[in-house]
């Protein structure tokens, strides 16, 4: 087992009360934002424990991975306390993703990719198992384009690194265009630290060739 994922399911137990402040102050708002954008059969990479399931609009079917165990037991709870019909959970590596390609509508990651050990192989990944014109929702933080932005990231980064694998200076824009989706649309939301980024698998009705431009 992955010693981040290892990290993880040590974690579990007190994760959302860790993250609770935030969560409330601002983290929601952005979840709300970026979830209401999911469309059909939706993939969750790295759904944790399942913040982001209350979130999602009446109607798509969402199969949510991870690859720790501890997180996942937490995500299997809220589906049977919200009694959501929706949701499939299964233990699996973004980076090893046992499904065919072209299978899904829509993928969502959110706070995802900062630390997945090896980030362009799972984009990569989330990449092959997107339909053609797929969606793909990004919620995630990263190294900001500021100098001054970045001393406190680099300040933070052996304390988040040590605690959970994971790192405050992934570039994680460039990684998911290095995968080969398109991105149609980044909004910052702090800063340019943490950003909501809409990109696509091209092919499909929605071809950049064909895409009407607005
Ligand atoms: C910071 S948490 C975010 C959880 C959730 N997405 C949220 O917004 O609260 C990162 C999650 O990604 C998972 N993760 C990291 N790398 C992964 C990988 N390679 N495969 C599957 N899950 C992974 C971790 O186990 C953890 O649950």
């Amino acid at each position: 087992m992955s010693k981040t994922a290892k990290k993880y399911d040590r974690f579990s137990w007190i994760y959302d009360s860790f993250e609770g402040l935030a969560e409330r102050r601002a983290f929601s708002k952005y979840r709300r934002k970026a979830l209401r954008l999911a469309e059909g059969k939706v993939l969750e990479v790295g759904v944790g424990t399942g913040k982001n399931l209350p979130y999602y609009p009446r109607g798509v079917e969402v199969v949510g991975i991870d690859f720790s165990r501890g997180m996942l037991e937490k995500a299997e709870r809220k589906v049977e306390r919200l009694g959501l019909e929706n949701v499939m959970l299964l233990h699996m590596d973004a980076q090893s993703l046992e499904f065919e390609d072209n299978t899904f509508d829509t993928a969502v990651s959110t706070f995802v990719f900062c630390t997945v050990p090896d980030p362009v192989k799972g984009l990569k990944e989330v990449y092959r198992v997107l339909k053609p014109g797929g969606k793909a929702i990004f919620l995630e933080h990263m190294k900001s384009g500021s100098g001054l932005l970045n001393i406190s990231l680099y300040m933070m980064e052996p304390f988040t690194r040590a605690l959970l694998g994971t790192s405050m200076l992934r570039e994680t824009q460039k990684n998911i265009e290095r995968a080969g989706f398109q991105i149609e649309k980044v909004e910052n939301l702090f800063f340019d630290i943490v950003r909501l980024i809409i990109a696509r698998k091209p092919g499909g009705e929605y071809d950049s060739e064909e895409k009407p431009v607005p």
